[in-house]
């Protein structure tokens, strides 16, 4: 990750390289802007009120568990405050969302539910499905989602080794989908092949974690080779990839 990361470093470049009007504008008006275009003070209230919520979690961890704890529970505090951290990333996604405006939303990972809240304030008329295998967890992000009245995003429990399918093949076609659950390489390889079934032209996924593990670089890596991948743009921390048939295939490797 240290090494990737030094990589990252020298080779990330701004604006300046995207000579599309597409990232031109993708990358002035969502990873430069600090600003959202809805109300988001009472979500990061929610985020500063649980990094003290001392309540304990049984949790059943589905994914790749974390490099720094095994532990069976987790308090509520420690689970949101790498949720704090993370905010400028759920802000990018929500501007894309609100940008483009994206109406059904998948995010692989629930959490607490602040990310699911952002998407869904981005999107007021359309709908985000929200995946978790953890039930306490996700109790208390649909506890968070009623306390910030974000109404439009349906929580779906279980291993997304077993809830994905159905539910993508019920919709018609994926605007947006979060890829932030089972940090491994063959699951983030089936994820996302799963959900290329439904994506359209301008869709756009986002990987959370590519340099995480050798096995999620691997699979980044795929996902930028696949065919109906044209453009990637890698933002160290996050990875995100488009389909635009009328763009040369390209990969950018930039800074946020
Ligand atoms: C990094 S957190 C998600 C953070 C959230 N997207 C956010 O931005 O706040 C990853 C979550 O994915 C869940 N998860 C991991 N593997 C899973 C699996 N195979 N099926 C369902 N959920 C899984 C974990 O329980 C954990 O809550």
């Amino acid at each position: 990750m240290v090494k990737e990361f030094f990589r990252h470093f020298w080779k990330a470049k701004d604006e300046h390289s995207l000579h599309s009007p597409f990232l031109f504008e993708f990358y002035n008006d969502i990873i430069k802007q600090k600003s959202l275009p809805f109300e988001s003070g009472d979500i990061i209230a929610l985020a500063k009120d649980l990094s003290r919520d001392q309540r304990e979690l049984l949790i059943n961890d589905l994914g790749a568990g974390s490099k720094f704890s095994n532990k069976k529970t987790k308090k509520v505090s420690g689970i949101a405050k790498s949720s704090v951290k993370s905010f400028k990333w759920s802000k990018i996604i929500a501007r894309i969302i609100h940008k483009y405006e994206f109406a059904t939303v998948l995010e692989l990972g629930t959490s607490l539910g602040l990310t699911t809240a952002m998407m869904g304030r981005a999107t007021p008329h359309g709908k985000i499905y929200t995946f978790e295998g953890c039930s306490n967890t996700l109790s208390v992000a649909k506890e968070n989602l009623s306390k910030l009245s974000v109404n439009n995003a349906t929580a779906i429990l279980g291993d997304l080794d077993s809830t994905l399918e159905n539910t993508v093949k019920q919709l018609p076609r994926l605007d947006l989908v979060f890829f932030d659950a089972n940090h491994q390489y063959a699951p983030t390889l089936r994820y996302f092949k799963l959900c290329l079934s439904k994506a359209h032209e301008n869709s756009c996924f986002v990987f959370d974690d590519i340099y995480w593990s050798e096995g999620m670089t691997k699979a980044w890596e795929e996902i930028k080779e696949h065919p109906e991948v044209t453009i990637s743009l890698d933002f160290f921390q996050i990875g995100i990839v488009f389909f635009r048939k009328k763009q040369p295939k390209q990969h950018f490797t930039l800074k946020a």
